[in-house]
């Protein structure tokens, strides 16, 4: 329906970018393909006036799909129609755009947008391999555009950038290279790799860790691309590999991965498995914190700014070290599950996870009984238990019931008869 609305106006419409190559992959595997994030790119206009093409496209597909969400990005030419639904595997997002060369003014800027063809719209993309283009207008619907070698990249299994300055750029195609290579099992192709060094080494990095009001947009894909990477189950070589390649500087120059920090990662994902079930926790958020808390206590806030997390993020990790001098100093001190209860349970479940991961094994052991046993100790009776006890509900209430839960904690009483002799 697209390729004849586009044909109708005299039009171009191509698939472009990762679906291509998921296409061409899944077609060299033999395998199913799932794509939920389609991209379209209209091309074929000499007037002035088809610059919004995309949007126009976009437009009329929404009065045929009418229940489609249309999303217009007026800056940049393009729109989205998107099939929401519940689980993210069953939506869809159609993004087209209007073929566009993107120049950059100055390193890592946002790229402008000017009207061209479509062989200059793919030459702006990261790698050959997301650089194709499946025309599905007429005539020669179906032809495959490859003018920069990726199909034979993705025999070759390589990742190669169009020109040595992608890095330079757009430093965060490290990381989707990175990404890439880890998911496919792909490496960088030699030039590529030398690319990667010598963006890392005239200092690239610092562009995305400064706080500049032309990089928000930069620390946005940067932001995009961790959470890709920590999500996904390939997470530990992808990280193993941006630190062999000096990449973790984008997030801080000092960050860099030793036996220690992978061991704590590891213990991490022992740490969501177990309280997922209790609170559901953002795994690739989680596995950042931590990355983060492993920087010097004073850069931890503001590299979490830069990264734009969520609120509570950020003061997470800006009172992380009060919070851990505390529990350091204090844990030890309380002998008591009761004492255990009450020193604890003013810290969230994350905040809690950081400092056990941090911290030396009597503390991280106290921390761990209380989130897995203690945390969820009720009180052998409850309220019900009292009105039928003949006590009226009023404010001494939740007093009787702190003393129960003190005592059940202490093992001071044992069952609900031990529990009535207690209030007797
Ligand atoms: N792109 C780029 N530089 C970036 C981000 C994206 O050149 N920093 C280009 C790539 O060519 C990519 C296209 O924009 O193919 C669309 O980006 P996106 O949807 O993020 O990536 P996909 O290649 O579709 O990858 P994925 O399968 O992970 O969605």
């Amino acid at each position: 329906i697209a390729s004849q609305e586009a044909e109708k106006r005299g039009w171009h419409l191509y698939l472009v970018g990762g679906a291509v190559r998921d296409l061409i992959l899944s077609e060299a595997e033999n395998g199913t393909l799932m794509i939920n994030d389609i991209d379209l790119v209209v091309d074929g206009f000499h007037r002035a006036a088809d610059v919004g093409a995309g949007v126009e496209l976009a437009k009329a597909l929404q009065e045929i799909y009418k229940n489609a969400r249309l999303e217009i990005h007026g800056a940049f030419q393009t729109a989205a129609l998107l099939w929401h639904k519940d689980s993210e595997l069953d939506s869809l997002w159609v993004d087209i755009a209007t073929s566009r060369t993107e120049f950059y003014p100055y390193p890592a800027a946002n790229p402008e947008v000017e009207a061209s063809s479509i062989r200059q719209d793919l030459y702006r993309r990261d790698f050959t391999i997301n650089a194709m283009a499946l025309r599905l207008t007429v005539p020669r619907s179906g032809e495959l555009l490859d003018f920069f070698g990726g199909f034979l990249d993705l025999q070759a299994k390589q990742i190669r950038v169009l020109h040595a300055n992608s890095f330079i750029e757009d430093p965060t195609r490290i990381y989707r290279g990175v990404r890439f290579a880890v998911r496919f099992g792909f490496t960088f192709e030699e030039e590529t790799a030398e690319s990667i060094s010598y963006a890392i080494n005239s200092g690239v990095y610092e562009r995305t860790t400064q706080e500049n009001i032309r990089t928000p947009a930069l620390q946005t894909r940067l932001k995009t691309e961790l959470k890709y990477i920590l999500e996904a189950p390939y997470w530990q070589s992808a990280l193993q590999l941006l630190d062999e390649l000096d990449a973790l500087q984008c997030i801080h120059y000092s960050l860099k991965l030793n036996k220690d920090i992978l061991r704590k990662l590891r213990l991490l994902d022992i740490c969501l498995r177990r309280f997922d079930k209790q609170q559901s926790l953002n795994h690739w958020q989680m596995r950042l914190e931590l990355l983060i808390a492993h920087l010097a206590p004073q850069y931890r806030a503001k590299v979490a700014k830069n990264l734009q997390l969520a609120d509570d993020s950020i003061m997470r990790l800006k009172k992380l070290a009060d919070r851990q001098n505390e529990v350091i100093t204090s844990l030890p001190n309380c002998d008591l599950s009761s004492q255990v209860v009450h020193f604890l349970k003013k810290y969230d479940l994350q905040t809690l996870i950081l400092i056990a991961l941090q911290s030396q094994r009597e503390v991280r052991n106290k921390i761990w009984v209380y989130l897995t046993r203690l945390a969820n100790v009720q009180p052998l009776l409850n309220g019900n238990d009292l009105k039928q006890l003949g006590y009226k509900p009023s404010p001494i209430f939740k007093q009787i019931l702190d003393d129960l839960l003190k005592a059940t904690l202490d093992g001071t009483i044992k069952d609900k008869d031990e529990a009535r002799e207690f209030l007797a």
